[in-house]
């Protein structure tokens, strides 16, 4: 059946480039389209004629939909030092042809994942544009950001400065604002036609929010001040049919935007990327439980001077951040740490420090127990970098999702659980060893898939 449909497919790309080309494809109300139709009269003259054709046509459009092989990433949060990072990323790929970036894709490593052979989109087939409160152009944001010096950037200046920056639209009522952001969607989708847009949620950590069981229509007419914007994007996003991300430390799993993911089978993921101090303790972590070690203390200490890291200074708004990198541990070790003290020995602190910049530090202290209960101590000092560490997390995010978004798989997709602090639903991938696997898991389900529909 699948193979019939596809054949047809092959040979309506012949009609659907002309119509393509003449804007037809694009135009979004069905009234129109169809008027514009029989106006140009590609297809059989009368209305009646015009609308079984465009029926026709349609369901041709939504198997080359699947088909899509470039990526539109929409980042909301664009002009901050992730998203410029990430710009600037996928501006060197596609203008630089001595790019290192694909050495540094888990989605490319000969090790990991590409023994699979997935058809990952090509990192110089994504474009990118996104939002910002910030009134400011890319070149104008990375160079405010000093993650990058402008040797890094200068070759590909004017492909940044073209990338959109959209507003942040304004409201009272929440779903004012979500119409104008499913608009700003809509619209951007129809000058990418032949890309499949993802939606990454960058927007700062904000204050915690817990979320109770109501309908859609409760969220739609309250009042914007008591949902956080990252929840309007995310809800606007899944309502046009596009993927999400979530890397922030947001915690934006109400049930109402879980049940959209699934209802409409869109793919979402989060939470909070794992790029740094997180990462090698889940590593280290899941060493320690392997080989029965007992870890008995584990203090860790960041200091950051971005934006990020002045606006994780205020503990309300790190408080998310703070609770997912401690329970990283006791999920991996299956034990609280320190339960023998009257006070937790498993401690996270995050400082902002200016004089760094996007150049953290993280210092870790690990006591841990041998036999006869012998004390031992481990000291890690990571000095990295917040964004390099992320954007080609993204870059790999965005892959997987365009894939996994192609096959029709919706809701959480807990198998990416590894690019995560805080991974979304309930699963058991945990250690490093489960979350590696989970994501082979995915990309042979993945891969099964392809060749189903793509057995020609
Ligand atoms: N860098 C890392 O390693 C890392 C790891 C995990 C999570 N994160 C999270 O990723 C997010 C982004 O990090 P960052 O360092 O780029 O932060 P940032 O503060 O530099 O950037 C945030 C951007 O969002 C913009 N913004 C604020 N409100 C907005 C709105 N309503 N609409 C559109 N834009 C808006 C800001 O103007 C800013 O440009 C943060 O939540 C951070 O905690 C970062």
């Amino acid at each position: 059946m699948r193979r019939k449909s596809y054949s047809r497919a092959k040979n309506l790309s012949k009609i659907k480039r002309p119509l393509d080309l003449m804007g037809v494809v694009g135009i979004q109300n069905e009234y129109i389209r169809n008027a514009y139709m029989n106006m140009l009269g590609v297809i059989g003259g009368d209305g009646l004629e015009g609308i079984k054709y465009w029926r026709w046509m349609t369901k041709k459009v939504e198997i080359s939909e699947q088909n899509k092989n470039n990526i539109l990433l929409l980042l909301a949060g664009i002009c901050g030092c992730v998203g410029s990072t990430v710009c600037a990323a996928i501006g060197d790929v596609k203008n630089n042809s001595t790019s290192t970036l694909y050495r540094y894709l888990m989605t490319e490593s000969e090790k990991t994942i590409k023994k699979i052979r997935l058809p990952f989109t090509p990192v110089s087939h994504i474009d990118i544009a996104g939002w910002d409160i910030q009134n400011l152009s890319i070149p104008e944001a990375i160079e405010n950001n000093k993650v990058l010096p402008y040797e890094k950037w200068m070759k590909f200046e004017r492909w940044l400065n073209k990338i959109e920056v959209m507003n942040f639209p304004t409201g009272n009522k929440v779903e004012t604002v979500i119409n104008k952001l499913r608009q700003q969607i809509r619209s951007i989708k129809c000058r990418y036609p032949h890309h499949r847009a993802i939606f990454v949620n960058l927007l700062p950590a904000t204050v915690p929010y817990s979320w109770k069981k109501e309908s859609i229509k409760k969220v739609f007419t309250s009042s914007v001040k008591d949902y956080p914007p990252d929840l309007m994007y995310s809800i606007a996003a899944i309502l046009e049919n596009v993927p999400l991300i979530n890397f922030t430390s947001n915690d934006i799993s109400h049930p109402v935007l879980i049940e959209l993911s699934q209802q409409k089978t869109v793919p979402i993921c989060g939470n909070d990327g794992k790029t740094g101090q997180t990462y090698f303790k889940m590593v280290l972590a899941s060493a320690f439980a392997a080989r029965c070690l007992y870890v008995d203390g584990w203090y860790s200490l960041n200091i950051l001077g971005n934006m990020d890291g002045k606006n994780l200074s205020d503990p309300t708004r790190s408080a998310s951040k703070i609770k997912n990198k401690s329970k990283v541990l006791e999920d991996i070790l299956g034990y609280k740490v320190g339960q023998k003290y009257e006070t937790p020995s498993n401690i996270v602190r995050i400082d902002y420090y200016p004089p760094r910049g996007d150049c953290k530090e993280a210092w870790d202290v690990i006591d841990f127990l041998g036999i006869f209960d012998m004390p031992m101590s481990l000291r890690i000092n990571l000095q990295g970098r917040d964004s390099i560490l992320a954007a080609p997390l993204i870059i790999d995010l965005a892959r997987w999702m365009a894939l996994i978004h192609q096959a029709k798989i919706g809701g959480i997709i807990k198998e990416l659980a590894f690019y995560f602090k805080s991974p979304m639903g309930n699963h058991n991938y945990h250690t490093f060893q489960d979350q590696i696997l989970a994501l082979y898991k995915l990309g042979r389900k993945l891969k099964r898939n392809y060749e189903v529909t793509h057995d020609e």
